[in-house]
């Protein structure tokens, strides 16, 4: 199945520090959000992925590349397993990448897709959210699509006070975790919510979504919203929603990105023995 990953947004919320890297390629310990994206890819045995990268993102593109002049240094000093996660990993996934010159949103982001991606359904993971734990999402939305058909769009609970921050999904449950979709509410008011479920950040689409977004006008906030046209995708095709059993990070701001990296950091043997002692010493507890 082919993916695809949008990674052209300005990131305007990790400013200054997305100013010249993209915030795709901030570190989580010492990864790249990004590599995690691809890596859950090309382990749901997906191996094409294409990145949506604007004019001044490049570095994503340099670091699905060889660097010659690294890897030959590497290999003389013998620390060639600095890069190994990365080398490996392009040896299971073609990484393409294709332009989205202006910034006019998530759904125009996807819609630079449409050539590469043809008419089969595809795999879209933002580049700015990871998961850990659980089933990985791009590996569960396959699975559910393989039974259910359709298209099929991750989905997270949430908080009912946090509900209007997300996209929110209404429909009928089929089991505990699978819903009927049959619209979605963009940031609704808590008491105006049909459902706890919040889109997040995965989606298994259907091509029929490509004429859709192409004919979808930008929204109040002048960006083309890929929620607007899969709105109209339910009124056509069946669209499911799973609860997506990894936890989501989005690194898409700072207080995020910092908590991620405690996460991952806790989960490190040796990075928990130095950072246990100095996050009592700094928070208590
Ligand atoms: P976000 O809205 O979270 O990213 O989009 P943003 O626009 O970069 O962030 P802020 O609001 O300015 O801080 C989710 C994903 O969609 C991509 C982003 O790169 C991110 O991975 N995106 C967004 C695009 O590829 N193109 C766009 O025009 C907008």
């Amino acid at each position: 199945m082919k993916t695809l990953i949008p990674a052209a947004g300005f990131g305007t919320r990790m400013l200054p520090a997305a100013k010249a890297v993209p915030k795709e390629m901030l570190p989580v310990l010492n990864v790249p959000v990004i590599q995690y994206v691809v890596q859950e890819l090309a382990d749901a045995g997906c191996d094409d992925v294409l990145l949506v990268v604007s004019d001044d993102k490049k570095a994503i593109e340099d670091h699905f590349d060889r660097r010659g002049e690294l890897e030959r240094r590497l290999d003389e000093k013998g620390k060639r397993a600095f890069v190994a996660s990365v080398d490996a990993l392009m040896e299971r996934v073609q990484v393409f990448s294709v332009r989205q010159r202006e910034q006019l949103g998530l759904g125009h982001a996807v819609l630079q897709g449409k050539r590469h991606v043809g008419e089969e359904p595809f795999i879209c993971a933002l580049g700015d959210t990871i998961f850990s734990g659980g089933t990985a999402p791009a590996t569960q939305l396959i699975e559910a699509q393989k039974r259910l058909g359709g298209s099929v769009v991750g989905l997270e609970r949430v908080p009912t006070d946090r509900v209007g921050r997300y996209g929110i999904a209404a429909g009928e449950m089929v089991d505990h975790a699978t819903m009927r979709v049959s619209g979605f509410v963009e940031k609704p008011a808590p008491d105006a919510a049909p459902s706890d479920l919040a889109i997040a950040a995965r989606y298994l689409l259907s091509p029929t979504i490509f004429p859709l977004l192409e004919d979808t006008k930008p929204g109040a906030d002048g960006e083309i919203q890929l929620t607007d046209a899969l709105q109209r995708l339910c009124n056509i095709e069946p669209v499911h929603g799973v609860v997506l059993e990894a936890q989501r990070h989005d690194i898409g701001n700072p207080t995020d990105w910092l908590e991620t990296n405690l996460i991952y950091a806790a989960r490190d043997q040796q990075m928990r023995e130095r950072i246990a002692p100095l996050a009592r010493e700094l928070f208590g507890g």
